[in-house]
């Protein structure tokens, strides 16, 4: 678990395009009527909710009590629970997951619970950050807590594999893979880019004392700039997301 928490409403101001830009989640993942299906860190619910005209029942868990708090004002069946340690079994026909695994670092208890948690035959289908996800913001993360003496890699949250990775961990649970596709999707801001550093990058800033903060995002802000920021002043992050579907075996 690390040290990152979420704010629903900066998260619904400054994080939207979290679920806009995975709208196509809900097509990949095909959800039929009568069917059970578990969302794997659900967020504030706002792609949860998709599902629910497709005539299915959803559960819906995340680690963030304040998130689940969101999802329950969305009228959700969700839930406070850790992703490495879901404690379901043989009762969901599907599990769906958007922007979460990445912050789960121990993938392997993961990927057991999702088994656990899917009847025989039941689908896995997931996106994530995949290798070399914002890689330009590690980089400046990692110098400018080198410069203070402070390893960035030790404070890192987010755990971003190749799909070679996550395809072996599947598949030695006993997962069958039927996609799995990394891709580049740079993805425009709203707004400054230190609204993404508070709410995504907090846990790098956690080594400094809490004054120092601020500073530290604006000095990131400099450092990002010429490579993120367009002449038109928006700020586009390299995202790179991993996607796949898998199922287990019937
Ligand atoms: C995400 O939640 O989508 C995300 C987290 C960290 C870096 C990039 C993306």
């Amino acid at each position: 678990m690390s040290n990152q928490t979420w704010n629903p409403t900066d998260y619904s101001r400054h994080a939207s395009f979290v679920v806009d830009m995975a709208a196509d989640m809900v097509d990949l993942l095909a959800p039929r009527a009568g069917e059970r299906i578990l969302d794997l860190g659900c967020g504030d619910g706002a792609l949860t909710v998709k599902l629910l005209p497709h005539g299915c029942t959803v559960v819906a868990v995340d680690s963030s009590p304040d998130q689940v708090g969101a999802a329950c004002a969305r009228g959700l069946d969700a839930h406070v629970v850790d992703g490495e340690r879901l404690a379901f079994n043989d009762e969901f026909d599907a599990v769906l997951s958007n922007a979460a695994l990445h912050w789960m670092k121990r993938p392997a208890a993961v990927i057991d619970g999702v088994w656990q948690a899917l009847r025989p035959g039941g689908r896995f289908v997931a996106e994530m950050g995949g290798a070399g996800n914002v890689a330009t913001v590690l980089d400046a993360v990692g110098t400018l807590l080198a410069a203070r003496g402070i390893d960035a890699a030790a404070w890192s949250p987010w755990y971003f594999p190749t799909p070679e990775a996550y395809r072996e961990l599947l598949e030695s649970r006993g997962f069958v893979v039927d996609s799995m596709v990394l891709f580049p999707r740079p993805t425009p801001q709203a707004g400054d880019v230190v609204h993404w550093l508070r709410l995504f990058a907090q846990s790098f800033a956690a080594p400094l004392p809490a004054a120092e903060r601020e500073d530290f995002y604006a000095e990131l802000a400099v450092r990002l700039a010429p490579k993120l920021c367009n002449e038109e002043g928006r700020w586009i992050l390299d995202y790179v997301r991993l996607r796949f579907t898998a199922h287990r075996p019937a």
